[in-house]
């Protein structure tokens, strides 16, 4: 058990220890589905894309793969990480801190969920006009009475796409037990609206042996 502040009803079956710096990769499907899907309203406007937590890359790499023009920027505060070739630029530095002139189209990832709101938040100082804020979250982010009064508030959602198939992020096909999003802020939307996301495994994404 992580944390004795944290009641486990099923001690028999501890909680995994968080990982550093919430580093759960992302299947590459699921980032593959948020690009397509991004794309096909941003298009062209997807110039300058900013992917920050950058981790292992997966991002960068579908985004490329997708869009090679693009301009893909990673942040990553892990400095044992090595930069992933797909990205035109890699910093190596904590992204709430991070100070840059740089400001882009699209913001695409999967924050660290201890610093979500604060990752979006940042974001939204380096977005351009009629640029997208495109993170992977647990649904329930939606809930919490302060977030209730302060960032759904500050700041407005435009979609909620549900992960219809539950993401893996440990290679082996096995889930959490969280719900998913792909939660979408694009300057100058209507009302917030809520849809599903279909995605699929790409080879190599369910890498581990299932275990147990
Ligand atoms: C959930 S993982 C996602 C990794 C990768 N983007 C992916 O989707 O596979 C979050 C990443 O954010 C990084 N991270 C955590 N705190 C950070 C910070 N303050 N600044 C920059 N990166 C941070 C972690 O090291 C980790 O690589």
């Amino acid at each position: 058990v992580s944390s004795p502040f944290i009641y486990n009803p099923n001690p028999k079956k501890p909680y995994a220890p968080r990982r550093a710096n919430d580093l759960y990769p992302t299947p590459k499907g699921l980032a593959q589905a948020m690009v397509s899907r991004t794309w096909s309203w941003l298009g062209p406007r997807a110039k300058d894309v900013l992917d920050p937590g950058a981790g292992g890359g997966v991002f960068g790499e579908v985004m490329k793969r997708h869009e090679p023009d693009a301009t893909v920027v990673g942040v990553e505060l892990d400095k044992t990480l090595e930069p992933h070739p797909a990205y035109d630029y890699w910093y190596s530095e904590d992204y709430l801190t991070w100070q840059t002139d740089m400001r882009f189209n699209l913001i695409i990832g999967n924050p660290p969920y201890s610093l979500a709101e604060e990752f979006i938040r940042k974001s939204f100082t380096l977005l351009r006009d009629e640029g997208a804020i495109v993170f992977l979250l647990r649904l329930g982010f939606l809930g919490g009475q302060a977030r209730a009064r302060g960032l759904w508030n500050d700041f407005h959602l435009d979609e909620v796409a549900i992960c219809s198939r539950r993401p893996s992020f440990t290679g082996n096909g096995k889930t959490d037990g969280h719900e998913y999003a792909v939660f979408t802020w694009a300057k100058g939307w209507g009302a917030p609206h809520v849809v599903w996301l279909e995605w699929e495994y790409e080879a190599g994404d369910l890498y581990a042996k299932e275990t147990r």
